[in-house]
This record gives C-alpha cells, structure tokens and sequence, in this order.
C-alpha cells in the first residue's frame, strides 16, 4: 500500500453527529466533525488506553472518548481529562491526526504527514458531466479482493466479452487501441469491435495512480472510481455513475440509478469480483507472473507506476 497519497476514504454525507469508525489504508481511523463543520480523522485508538474512540461521542465540541471521557479537540490535542481537571496534561495524551480534505462529495484522507500531491480528480471529466446536465449516482461498498485487482480492470475492455457475455455483450475485438502515461496518469482508449459491428463502441479510460479512474463508453455513460484499500485484501470501491443514454425528463435520476446498479451490484459484484478473487498473485502488486497482451498495456502502464511508487 502507498504511502503519501491522498485517499477518499467515505463520503461527506456519512460524516454527521457521531463520530465515524472505518478501517482504511491496514489501519482502524476514526472521523469526525468539528463543530465548524472541519472533517478530522485520527487513529482509533485513544492515547490513555487504547479504546476505540469511535465508540465515543461528539461533546462540547470535541471528541470524547467513551470509556474515561478524555476529550480531543479537531487538531488532536487532549483538552480534558476528566479524573483529573486541575492537573497538566501530558503531551503523550495528545492524538495523532491525519490530513484530510474535503473535495467532490468525497473525504480524503493522506496516509503520510505532509500533503505534497493534489487530491486526484480529473477536473474536465466532472466539467462534461455537469455541462451535459448528468445526474450522479454514488454508490460504494467493501470488497475482498485487493484494490490493485480492481484497477487492473479498469483499462481491461477486453474482458467485457467474456466476463459480461450473457449481461452486456459487446464484440470480444478491440480496435484502435492506445495506452500512454503522463507522470502518474494513465490514458487508455479503445473500441469495441469495427465500425457497423452490433455492439461497436468506444471506451476511454483515465487513471490516477494510485486509486482513481474516469470511465467513459460512448460519451453514454461515465463512471469515476476510487478504489481505496481497506488492507492487503480488501478495498473500499467508490462509484460514481452518469449517463446520457436514456433522456427522459423527470426520469434521469431513476435512469442513472437503474445503470448504476446494473454495472455496480450485477456486473461488479457478481460478475467482476468472482474472477478478482480467483486471481491469485503471492504479491498483489507484482504482476511478473502474467503474460500481457498488447491490449493490456494501460495495465502494464498502472503497474509500472505503482511499482516505481513504491520505492
Ligand atoms: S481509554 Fe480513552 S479515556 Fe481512557
Ligand atoms: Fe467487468
């Protein structure tokens, strides 16, 4: 897993009046907000004894934590410790933070101390969504497969033939192929079968490494995923649908959603996540074992990426 990289870790509407325990990045954090409205986020662990302190309560515009009522104001500082009121408090009970941000609906944690790097979004995919009067639709959830399986796939249009044969088939021939890299970005493009062929469409894919990819098949319908490790073998996957294929006034929020669970819940998770799963590499990261064809070469691209990152 890299380190030094801006992760979204939930959604902004998941971050209320209570604080928010999730596991991400191998380690349990806690979120929460700060009576202003600041998203925090810290280890789950409280420094005098270690409990959970998403267990715990927003109070007096703090974090409180549930089992002595230490409280830790937004920045990770001890403020109270309520056994002993007069007494100095130890900078050992302060809280250890991490950077986050909040940026497209999304809450980013940095899994490293000083944020150098932009949160990765591609500013132009969303501008084209909103100027073609898109609806989004968010959906997410946990998978058991690593996050490297996952955007693997994203530039994989030649296993929509196969994999997705019976639910969405398209021609197993992929024409017009490119694949280049720009720093830590990935630009794939390719069509699906040749023109007048049934099924014939163009897809386009941009990846940031580590975690985010902007799909786009037809210009009908885009997807931007954030594929974000919970540990080794698990990732939370972020998907955020629009589509201008099917317009009918009043109906594009049901449309979108209909797509949505369509490519999420059919498609992904019960199509995608069983092959993921099947594929078995003694280090998720080192793709030496596989024999890539000419129309993986934006996968060979993510990984040459990752790996260079990981140094
Ligand atoms: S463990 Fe948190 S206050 Fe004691
Ligand atoms: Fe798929």
């Amino acid at each position: 897993m890299l380190t030094d990289h801006w992760y979204a870790v939930t959604t902004s509407s998941e971050l209320g009046a209570k604080p928010v325990g999730l596991r991400r990045l191998a380690r349990d954090l806690v979120l929460w907000r700060t009576p202003d409205g600041q998203a925090c986020c810290a280890v789950d662990a409280c420094p005098h004894r270690g409990a959970a302190l998403s267990r715990g309560r927003l109070h007096k515009g703090c974090l409180e934590c549930p089992y002595h009522g230490l409280r830790f104001e937004g920045q990770g500082a001890c403020v109270a410790v309520p056994a002993h009121p007069d007494a100095a408090i130890p900078p050992a009970l302060h809280l250890s933070t991490l950077p986050v941000r909040e940026a497209h609906g999304l809450v980013w944690v940095f899994n490293g101390q000083d944020p150098k790097v932009d949160i990765p979004w591609d500013a132009a995919f969303e501008t084209a969504l909103k100027a073609e009067g898109g609806v989004f639709v968010d959906l997410s959830d946990h998978f058991d497969v690593s996050y490297l399986r996952v955007m693997e796939n994203l530039t994989d249009y030649h296993h929509v033939a196969h994999v997705h044969r019976r639910t969405a088939p398209v021609p197993a021939q992929v024409t017009a192929f490119s694949a280049r890299r720009d720093g830590l970005n990935v630009y794939v493009q390719g069509t699906l079968g040749k023109p007048g062929e049934r099924g014939h469409m163009k897809a386009s894919t941009h990846i940031v490494a580590p975690c985010l990819a902007q799909l786009d098949f037809g210009g009908l319908a885009r997807f931007a995923v954030c594929a974000t490790p919970i540990d080794a073998d698990n990732v939370w996957l972020f998907a955020r649908y629009s589509q201008t294929a099917l317009r009918f006034p009043g109906l594009e929020g049901l449309l979108t959603r209909l797509l949505g669970a369509f490519d999420y819940r059919l498609l992904q998770r019960r199509e995608d996540a069983p092959i993921w799963r099947s594929q078995r590499l003694p280090d998720p990261a080192d793709i030496g074992r596989y024999t890539l064809l000419p129309a993986d070469e934006g996968i060979r691209l993510y990984f040459e990426i990752h790996q260079e990152l990981s140094q």
